[in-house]
């Protein structure tokens, strides 16, 4: 079923769309998963051979199913079910449970490459097509009751949260090369990177961590004061660390040294994914890093971006309440990124999302292949609130699914 909002900015009225509320009409789109963009390896419709499929697409093995959490490329879909377990598939007509009786609760998919969370705080990872989970080592000894809380990945490397605001790192697997983004000074980006499937603590940095992000070769650190660290490349400015050879590879958590803890204020959120870095303040959005796939959300396309650029559109936006019939600000509160595009979703009751970015495979859901370079309510966008339900939007390489989570 969808809701009508409406949204506001700086007092002029900017638009009103369908927000998906996650109940289906019984003749509309029905509860399930929608897939939608690269279909050059199957995953989405194996039956016309077309290989960018542009209008959201049903998984039937998930018809009528609510899930803990979903991740994907273009390669290969995960979900954790609401039992806790993770399924994982290539095609619409088959499917695999991979992982059982481990309570999943979040999964990241990169590449060919599936990361599973225990709420135990394991941290599984798989290949699509070996399908046997191997648990990750934990290097360093955690303290009493610490344990893993988040995890987020990029190409080639992992990134985890404890309870006690540390965090681990470790690679996926065993590139030629990498850029420092485990963040460990015995391993530099001019030494080969540590052998997979070990994690490590982050050392140096002076203060908790509440919250990491990885773009495809970045990690990214806030700390409790709102302070942001980062490592890894920096070749386009994604760490907001000055353009210069030296920064071009950092294997030291850094402290960003722009404008943003002196003028812009505290650091409230972070998301990151290929080669842009988001950041939020209690007022702003910003963004930094590579911005040809238009997913600055500015309309700047420039390729190279360390100063943070604020996002006017993200910022001052207001929705009214139905339910308590006033109008209360709405700020971006959910990302999730890719190397090609963004969703982000609303605080506030509609539970409405943005989309923008690269489309070249249709993975925006538009039913064409035009980037969006601004921010576009997704309930504004025909096709997807024509073909699709959920309350929940993820994006991967070339690729997007929406789902309705577990309550
Ligand atoms: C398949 O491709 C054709 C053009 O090649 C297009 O008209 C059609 O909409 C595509 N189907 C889907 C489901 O995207
Ligand atoms: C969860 O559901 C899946 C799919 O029905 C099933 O294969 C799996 O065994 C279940 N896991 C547990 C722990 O019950
Ligand atoms: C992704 O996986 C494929 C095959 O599994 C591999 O050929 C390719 O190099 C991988 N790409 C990246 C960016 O890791
Ligand atoms: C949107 O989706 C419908 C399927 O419901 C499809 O037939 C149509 O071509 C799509 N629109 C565009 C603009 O491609």
């Amino acid at each position: 079923m969808f809701k009508r909002i409406n949204l506001w900015k700086a007092g002029a009225f900017v638009g009103s769309a369908s927000a998906l509320a996650g109940t289906a009409f019984a003749e509309g789109p029905t509860l399930g998963v929608y897939i939608w963009g690269d279909n050059q390896h199957g995953l989405i419709d194996t039956n016309d051979g077309n290989l960018s499929i542009r209008t959201p697409t049903r998984v039937p093995f998930l018809d009528g199913q609510r899930l803990r959490d979903l991740s994907l490329s273009s390669m290969v879909a995960a979900a954790v079910l609401k039992n806790g377990s993770v399924v994982q598939w290539t095609h619409p007509e088959k499917h695999d449970v991979v992982l059982k009786g481990k309570s999943v609760k979040k999964v990241k998919v990169t590449n060919d490459t599936i990361l599973a969370l225990s709420s135990g705080g394991d941290v599984w990872s798989w290949t699509k097509d070996e399908k046997k989970p191997l648990k990750f080592k934990v290097n360093d000894g955690l303290g009493w009751f610490e344990k893993i809380v988040d995890v987020d990945a990029g190409e080639d490397h992992v990134a985890c949260l404890t309870s006690k605001g540390r965090v681990l790192t470790g690679m996926l697997r065993q590139p030629d090369e990498h850029n420092g983004q485990l963040g460990q000074a015995s391993f530099s980006a001019f030494d080969p990177p540590p052998r997979p499937f070990e994690l490590r603590l982050v050392k140096l940095i002076p203060e908790q961590v509440v919250q990491t992000a990885c773009g495809a070769s970045t990690t990214l650190f806030r700390t409790v004061s709102g302070d942001v660290y980062g490592c890894g490349s920096n070749a386009y400015g994604q760490l907001m660390l000055p353009y210069t050879f030296k920064n071009t590879k950092v294997s030291v958590p850094t402290k960003s040294t722009t404008r943003l803890n002196g003028g812009l204020g505290p650091v409230t959120n972070i998301a990151a994914g290929g080669e842009v870095t988001y950041l939020q303040t209690a007022d702003k959005c910003l963004v930094v890093g590579n911005g040809i796939t238009g997913q600055f959300g500015t309309g700047s396309l420039a390729h190279c971006q360390a100063e943070p650029l604020q996002m006017p559109l993200l910022t001052g936006l207001e929705e009214y309440n139905e339910k308590l019939g006033k109008v209360e600000t709405a700020s971006p509160t959910l990302w999730s990124v890719s190397p090609t595009h963004t969703f982000v979703k609303l605080s506030g009751g509609s539970g409405s999302w943005f989309v923008w970015g690269n489309n070249l495979k249709g993975e925006l859901g538009t039913g064409k292949t035009a980037k969006l370079i601004k921010p576009t309510l997704v309930g504004q966008l025909e096709n997807i609130t024509a073909n699709s339900v959920g309350d929940t939007f993820v994006a991967g390489n070339s690729v997007s699914a929406c789902f309705t989570k577990c309550t």
